[in-house]
């Protein structure tokens, strides 16, 4: 099975942008972690600072019906055309997780709202990688 882990704006700085809140560790570890996680599946790592292309991405995991792990980083908060792009994929049947590193509730008030998880699968937050790791998990389940 092939699956899109998607990432959003300032992801791909993972490893030198706030440490103590992010950790130490890359994008480039993320996707190495996970590949070793479920070597059986097709673990296809992205990241992007833009909302169109993220929004193309979602379309291709509709046309092709391939689950998604999605962290939209800050896109999480306000962007209603993520939403709608998400609401396609859940719409069409295909599982999508979204994911935080961190406990966006235990942080400023203004990442405590999520515009996305209303129509996501599930959520997933608070445990570092281990967020993206454990929604693979349920993905590859069975
Ligand atoms: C994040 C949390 C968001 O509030 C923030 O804007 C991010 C990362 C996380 O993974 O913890 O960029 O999605």
């Amino acid at each position: 099975m092939r699956i899109l882990v998607l990432n959003g704006p300032n992801l791909g700085r993972l490893g030198v942008r706030e440490p103590e809140v992010y950790g130490s560790a890359t994008l480039e570890d993320l996707q190495t972690t996970l590949r070793a996680d479920a070597a059986k599946h097709d673990i296809d790592v992205r990241q992007t600072n833009s909302e169109p292309e993220l929004m193309e991405w979602l379309y291709e995991a509709v046309d092709t019906g391939t689950p998604v792990i999605l962290n939209p980083a800050a896109f999480t908060h306000y962007s209603y055309a993520l939403r709608d792009a998400v609401a396609m994929v859940t719409k069409a049947g295909v599982p999508l997780i979204e994911v935080h590193i961190s406990n966006p509730h235990a942080r400023e008030e203004f990442r405590h709202t999520s515009v996305i998880s209303s129509v996501a699968t599930g959520v997933i937050a608070g445990f570092g990688f281990d967020s993206y790791r454990l929604a693979l998990v349920q993905l590859t389940r069975n």
